[in-house]
């Protein structure tokens, strides 16, 4: 597995493969890799020759009061774990090399449409951050697929607006959210959760589901079911809801009962670790 740390030596690899008539898949991460991640770089491996994953906590997406300093950073083991995978190439910049001229630079932003509404609404500046960075790693990889987990949901659709309306010619994957064996979405900040939140934390799939049922089962009451599971959840013992919220799945404006295409989205908060999950209604 080759590391590369500068987009002059990655762009050699990558120009070389496509020589060569390669394909090329890549996984964009911040590290800190858990079973979620590596599915990701499975799904990659089994539709491109060649995969790229890089490792890159991104600062133009953190807010001044969250968590960037202290992200998990766990090379060595991301390392180690890619290696196993026979992962082709890791790109494992620093904030240095992805942003030369600092991070007041030019932007890509999708519209507030989109990126104004859900996280974007506790999170402001947050999907800038993360479309800016991907464009460049998109540019800086070029990559003929990317993947992408279904559990940040809005980021996923985010970058699909941004790949289509810029018309970049990458086809994006969308992979399944992976889970514990009780249900929780796997996710780099559940290690922040004590053993009595860590056992709370599941309740948040199984509120989606019971959501879920019922709206297969037609109540299309949405408001209602969003407050009965936002009740179920603070019961359940989350300290706090940030939204519970059933979409259309494509534009991600509240649900209407006349559409068909849905998703239910949540977030929670234990302590302070925000936990996000989301079930997509195939109707
Ligand atoms: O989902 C993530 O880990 C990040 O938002 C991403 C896509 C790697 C951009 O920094």
């Amino acid at each position: 597995m080759q590391i590369f740390k500068q987009v002059h030596d990655l762009r050699q690899q990558v120009t070389a493969w496509k020589k060569a008539g390669h394909s090329v898949g890549f996984v964009p991460t911040m590290g800190n890799l858990h079973a979620g991640h590596l599915s990701l770089v499975k799904i990659a491996q089994q539709t491109c020759d060649k995969v790229v994953v890089s490792i890159f906590v991104n600062p133009m997406q953190f807010g001044p009061n969250e968590d960037f300093d202290s992200y998990p950073r766990t090379f060595e083991l991301d390392q180690s774990k890619l290696s196993d995978l026979q992962t082709d190439a890791v790109f494992y910049p620093s904030v240095d090399a992805m942003y030369p001229n600092g991070i007041q630079q030019t932007k890509v932003q999708v519209p507030e449409k989109l990126t104004g509404l859900l996280e974007g609404e506790s999170r402001p500046g947050h999907f800038d951050g993360v479309t800016t960075v991907v464009n460049k790693l998109f540019n800086m990889v070029q990559p003929d697929k990317a993947v992408f987990g279904q559990k940040d949901y809005q980021q996923l659709a985010v970058i699909k607006t941004m790949v289509e309306e810029l018309a970049m010619p990458i086809e994006i994957i969308s992979a399944p959210i992976g889970r514990d064996a009780d249900g929780l979405a796997l996710s780099s900040r559940n290690q922040y959760l004590t053993n009595k939140q860590r056992n709370i934390a599941p309740k948040l799939f199984v509120t989606l589901q019971d959501l879920a049922i019922a709206i297969q089962s037609g109540n299309l009451n949405f408001l209602e079911l969003e407050q009965a599971a936002t009740a179920q959840l603070l019961a359940a013992g989350f300290d706090s809801v940030d939204y519970v919220r059933v979409c259309n799945s494509k534009t991600l404006q509240e649900a209407t009962p006349f559409e068909k295409e849905r998703v239910i989205l949540a977030v929670a908060r234990l302590g302070k670790t925000r936990l996000l999950d989301n079930v997509l209604l195939n109707i």
